[in-house]
């Protein structure tokens, strides 16, 4: 009976020494792989955490330009606010992703908004789902702005919030989530990558409709070393900007010359760049000018770091061309991204694809 107790009170000891000492070693480790937990040093020096979405102080007001110079009146009001406000980069983050790994070997970078909930879900369970690829590390992230939009009258923010604690995955600014707030987007990213997630040795840059065959990526990506050079996907040569006010890619003369084609620029829907890259248009962003178009943007960049993008025939940002056979899986062994996929169709593709039928 005694010596019950004694063993007894031996193995609580015994429990309390081995929790004491992890609590030890983890305080170690914490101190030393996120030193600014225990100091304290200014918010924007803090990088992204779970537990501590940071808040960036910097450029919070950043005021218009109302010189009438720069704002011809007969734009439409959203292209008159976007020149207001061109010189205006930098904006709080609101929300961060948890932090990237050391061993990051691919990061997905996916442009989303509040409202597509069913798409970000739909990702997660399928091509973007965080884990391994032929053992190299993968790490899904959306980006995203601020929302108005409203559901029932009820605000997406708190949905957002909520995501973000069940995932980790959501890094947010505190800018309008508009088509022509889509260059902020990019500028927020690359600056990110830059601070906090340049472990990661390719990026893969999206949106959230898309189909990335992830296998064939990393398998296309073992030929190419991080410290090189490289932008692939489906790269749009020539193209002019479109003059009529009506569309979706208005471009003002104002803000491009006429009857002079836009650098080679990879179409926005999915292409994938080395971190050498990443960090180039990251320094160049500061410099060129915003423009209405994201992947324009992108272009005017590499043209100024003197880079060529490189067409893939497998990224098919437009979706399949008539007579393609769009759900079948053999068809998907071969692409690396497919434009314009529901989320139903993505699950689909994905269970297809997890299939070991051979496709000869
Ligand atoms: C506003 O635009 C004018 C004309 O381009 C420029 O000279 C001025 O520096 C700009 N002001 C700000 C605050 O950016
Ligand atoms: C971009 O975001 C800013 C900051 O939220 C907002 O003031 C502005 O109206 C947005 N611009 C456009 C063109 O939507």
């Amino acid at each position: 009976m005694k010596m019950a107790r004694v063993q007894c009170l031996w193995k609580r000891l015994m429990v309390c020494s081995v929790t004491l000492l992890c609590c030890i070693l983890l305080r170690m480790y914490y101190h030393q792989r996120y030193p600014w937990m225990w100091s304290n040093l200014p918010h924007s020096a803090i990088p992204s955490h779970p537990m501590a979405p940071y808040i960036v102080q910097e450029n919070v007001k950043c005021s218009a330009n109302d010189s009438t110079e720069v704002i011809p009146s007969h734009l439409p009001q959203s292209y008159q606010e976007f020149l207001r406000h061109r010189h205006c980069r930098a904006f709080p983050i609101l929300q961060a992703p948890s932090p990237c790994e050391d061993d990051l070997y691919l990061l997905l970078a996916i442009k989303s908004t509040a409202a597509q909930v069913e798409r970000r879900s739909a990702l997660r369970d399928t091509w973007g789902r965080a884990g391994r690829i032929q053992g190299r590390r993968i790490k899904l992230v959306f980006l995203m702005g601020r929302s108005h939009d409203k559901v029932q009258g009820h605000d997406l923010q708190p949905l957002l919030e909520w995501e973000n604690r069940c995932y980790s995955d959501i890094l947010q600014w505190d800018f309008v989530d508009s088509f022509l707030n889509l260059t902020r987007k990019e500028v927020g990213f690359l600056s990110w990558f830059s601070r906090a997630c340049s472990s990661a040795q390719f990026v893969f840059k999206g949106d959230d409709d898309v189909f990335v065959n992830t296998e064939n990526l990393v398998e296309f990506l073992r030929a190419h070393k991080p410290t090189n050079h490289m932008l692939t996907g489906h790269i749009h040569g020539g193209s002019v900007p479109w003059r009529d006010e009506g569309t979706k890619y208005f471009v003002p003369v104002e803000m491009y010359p006429d009857r002079k084609p836009y650098p080679p620029f990879p179409s926005g829907g999915g292409y994938i760049m080395s971190r050498q890259t990443v960090l180039g248009l990251d320094v160049m962003a500061q410099k060129v000018k915003l423009f209405p178009l994201d992947d324009v943007f992108v272009g005017l960049c590499l043209r100024e770091m003197g880079l060529n993008p490189t067409f893939h025939s497998g990224f098919l940002t437009f979706g399949f061309s008539a007579g393609h056979q769009r759900l079948g899986p053999c068809v998907y062994q071969e692409i690396m991204v497919v434009h314009k996929l529901n989320p139903v169709e993505m699950r689909v593709i994905w269970l297809l694809m997890q299939d070991t039928l051979p496709c000869a």
